[in-house]
């Protein structure tokens, strides 16, 4: 954490692709008066070069512990396999974490929970590519019957999943609409693990992994990724849709993905938080 109000917020990054070179961007265009970025690590250390030369800084680190040594927050923006260990690292050593690849800790959050509390550090989960997330934390706090999410992409968004493999789905026979998985998150996210960090936010958020309900659909003719998230309870109905565009800069991945991130960002950096 920040020690001192008058010091800049030292960032680092962990994993320079696409969205952490928008990240490191915007902390650089948006936030440099509260703010610098102080680091950049990527297990392929040339990317971690390329980005701090394209930026104009030695920001490069050439380890893990490198870059949480010089940062007060670590954006971890990496692989749902490194996550974990990412975040782990990160909050043992005090610092605060916010988390991407959120289908890599989803298993283990409350661990997570337990060493922040011990570290006196934080842990930010961005809502991401998805809308609800306010609703559903404010739900939480009663009895919700059920969440269930059905996430749309075409056919070619889940290229290389685990799950298609094993099933031997083969995703150019698709000409239709088709539901390809249904199960809780728990499965969703070991089936889809490069997909469904939105089943694993709505998780955190909710009732759990066991307990959040996924439908995946391979939709042919699709243009936006479509997430639709049912939430029924004690306290009413939440139906949320959102329709992702690709980011400008980066086509791998969702613009409303960057956006949180630094909306969270936002948040940590100014006086004033909004929404629950
Ligand atoms: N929360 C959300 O809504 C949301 C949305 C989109 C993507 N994501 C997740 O965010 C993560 C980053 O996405 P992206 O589109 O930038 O991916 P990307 O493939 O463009 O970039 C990932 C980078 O991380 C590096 N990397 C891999 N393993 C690493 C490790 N152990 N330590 C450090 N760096 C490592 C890679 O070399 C690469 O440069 C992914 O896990 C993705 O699933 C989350």
């Amino acid at each position: 954490m920040i020690s001192e109000k008058t010091k800049k917020l030292k960032i680092g990054i962990a994993g320079c692709g696409a969205i952490g070179s928008s990240l490191a961007k915007a902390v650089l265009s948006d936030f440099s008066d509260k703010a610098e970025l102080a680091s950049l690590y990527d297990s392929e250390i040339e990317k971690a070069y390329s980005l701090s030369s394209n930026l104009g800084r030695k920001a490069a680190a050439l380890n893990l512990e490198e870059l949480i040594n010089r940062s007060d927050l670590v954006i971890e923006a990496a692989k749902a396999d490194a996550a974990f260990d990412i975040a782990k690292k990160t909050l043992s050593f005090s610092r605060d974490i916010m988390v991407m690849s959120v289908g890599g800790i989803m298993e283990h959050y409350h661990e997570l929970e337990v060493l922040a509390q011990e570290n006196g550090a934080r842990i930010f989960i961005p809502s991401g590519a998805i809308c609800g997330i306010d609703g559903l934390k404010a739900l939480s706090l009663g009895k919700i019957k059920s969440v269930i999410l059905t996430t749309k992409k075409p056919p070619k968004g889940f290229l290389g999943a685990p799950y298609l493999l094993k099933k031997k789905i083969r995703l150019e026979n698709i000409d239709r609409d088709t539901v390809i998985f249904e199960g809780n998150a728990l499965q969703a996210v070991k089936a889809f693990p490069q997909n469904i960090n939105v089943a694993a936010i709505l998780s955190i958020a909710g009732i759990g992994a066991q307990d959040t309900i996924v439908r995946i659909v391979a939709s042919p003719g699709l243009s936006r990724n479509t997430h639709e998230v049912e939430i029924e309870s004690e306290a009413g109905k939440i139906t949320a849709r959102t329709e992702n565009l690709i980011h400008p800069d980066n086509p791998k991945t969702s613009y409303l993905a960057v956006l949180s991130a630094i909306a969270v960002l936002k948040q940590i950096l100014g006086p004033v938080r909004i929404g629950t």
